[in-house]
Order: C-alpha cells, then sequence, then structure tokens
C-alpha cells in the first residue's frame, strides 16, 4: 500500500512541533549524528549537495555549518510546511539553501548534476527503497557520495526489549502530548519495526550499483549511517 497519501499530510501537521520533538525522542543525541552523517558527505568538498527528504532543514544547516567551501544546497521535500518551518533558520544563517517542494522517488534535477547526497530519517516512509536507489543513482555523478542516517531495528535481545518499551510506549505518548498528532508518533516505532536491518539496507545499497558501500551504527544500534559511491 503506498504511503505517500498520508505521510505527507502527516508531516504536514506535524511541522510545528517537529524540531522539538526530534531533540525530545534522540535525547539530543540527533545532532551528533547529523555531524557525522555530514561528515562523510563534505569529504571531497562537493560543490553540489542534495537534501533528500530535508524536512525542517536541519541537515542541510548542519552541511552549511560544517563546510569550509560554501556549497550549494538543495533541499528537496514533498511537505510544503516542514520546508517552509526549516526556512526562516536558513534566512537567519545565511546559508546557500533553496527548498524544492518534490518527490524523492522522481527527482526534478538533471542527470548526474549533484555531487553528494545527504538524507536523514527519509527512507522509513518511502513507498519504495529500490526506486529511492535509482533516483538517487541517477542525480549523483559518477563517484559522487551517498549518505543515509536512518533507524535499525534493534535485534539485540535486552536492547530489543528496552527500546521497544521506549518506542512503542514512550514516544507514541510524548508524540501525542506535544504535537496533538498521536498517529505520527505510533508510525515511527511501527516503521522503524518493519525496516531492513543495517546489513541489509547496504546489500540492497550495492545492489542498486553503488560501491564502497560501509555503514556504522550508533545509539546503541538504534540508528545507522551508511555511506556509499555512485559507480
Ligand atoms: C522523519 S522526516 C526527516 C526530516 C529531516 N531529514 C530530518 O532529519 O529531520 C522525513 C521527511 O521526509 C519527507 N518525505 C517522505 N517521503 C518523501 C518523498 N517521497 N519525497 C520527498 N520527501 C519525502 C517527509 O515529508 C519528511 O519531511
Amino acid at each position: 500500500m503506498a504511503k505517500s497519501p498520508w505521510v505527507r499530510p502527516m508531516f504536514d501537521a506535524i511541522a510545528p512541533r517537529y524540531d522539538t520533538l526530534n531533540r525530545l525522542m534522540s535525547l539530543g543525541m540527533d545532532r551528533g549524528w547529523r555531524r557525522r552523517a555530514v561528515a562523510r558527505a563534505l569529504e571531497d568538498r562537493p560543490a553540489t549537495i542534495l537534501d533528500a527528504g530535508a524536512g525542517t532543514l536541519d541537515l542541510s544547516l548542519e552541511a552549511w555549518r560544517s563546510s569550509a567551501h560554501s556549497p550549494r544546497i538543495i533541499a528537496l521535500d514533498f511537505a510544503g510546511e516542514m520546508l517552509a518551518h526549516g526556512m526562516p533558520r536558513v534566512r537567519r544563517a545565511g546559508a546557500d539553501v533553496a527548498a524544492v517542494q518534490g518527490d524523492a522517488l522522481r527527482l526534478p534535477l538533471a542527470s548526474g548534476s549533484v555531487d553528494a547526497i545527504v538524507s536523514a530519517f527519509l527512507p522509513r516512509n518511502l513507498d519504495s527503497l529500490p526506486r529511492a536507489w535509482r533516483s538517487f543513482a541517477r542525480v549523483l555523478r559518477p563517484g559522487g557520495v551517498l549518505v543515509i542516517l536512518e533507524m535499525a531495528p534493534v535485534r539485540t535481545p535486552v536492547f530489543r526489549r528496552l527500546f521497544r518499551l521506549y518506542f512503542h510506549r514512550w514516544i507514541p505518548w510524548m508524540g501525542r502530548r506535544i504535537s496533538g498528532h498521536g498517529a505520527a508518533y505510533t508510525w515511527l516505532p511501527e516503521s522503524v519495526d518493519d525496516f531492513p536491518t543495517a546489513q541489509e539496507l547496504a546489500d540492497q545499497i550495492e545492489a542498486a550499483g553503488f560501491v564502497d558501500v560501509r555503514f556504522r551504527k550508533h545509539g546503541l544500534g538504534a540508528v545507522a549511517i551508511h555511506w556509499a559511491r555512485r559507480s
């Protein structure tokens, strides 16, 4: 079943409280994960960076602040409200970030026009992962870098029980209280349960034609950063 018809309005609805909830749910750790992900993408000093599923532009801003060479950043998301909530911070930072409303599975960008793609917490929300890898491979130039920051299902027995409690009880309760949108924060744990493991995701990315695929886990294994090169 297609997720996008309800995922998009859901993110539009939670946009005003999204940043606050992100910080609370990750206990502030998401900042460090974003910094690490962006550092991988900046290694080759990419001139053009695509932030796919940019939301309220946290990753775009991190890329701008962490780079010493003023890259051009294209921040793409299909939820206009998410982008709109991030834009004031971009303006205050004077960052070269162009917000584009569009679909990550049908990127409105020329083939080979991007030097690096960064993406945080997007894949769980997509209708099709294989289509996403194809879409990313098309717009990345050969040798360009793909970096994905995403949750990973925790399989270790002890942590698994702990995370189930945290994800399935605490997060929906907190999300409902703060955003007033219970469904969005029930969707979050469900989408993690159904998501491939970090190794499975690496295998998918490799099967889609990327090379040098690597990943590292963070947050007791609840989060993974994957990075790879377009062949
Ligand atoms: C969990 S949020 C992550 C936002 C941001 N990257 C961050 O790290 O905070 C997922 C974002 O992906 C966007 N999204 C989901 N499916 C998409 C698609 N097919 N095309 C573009 N954006 C999409 C949603 O609108 C939402 O803003």
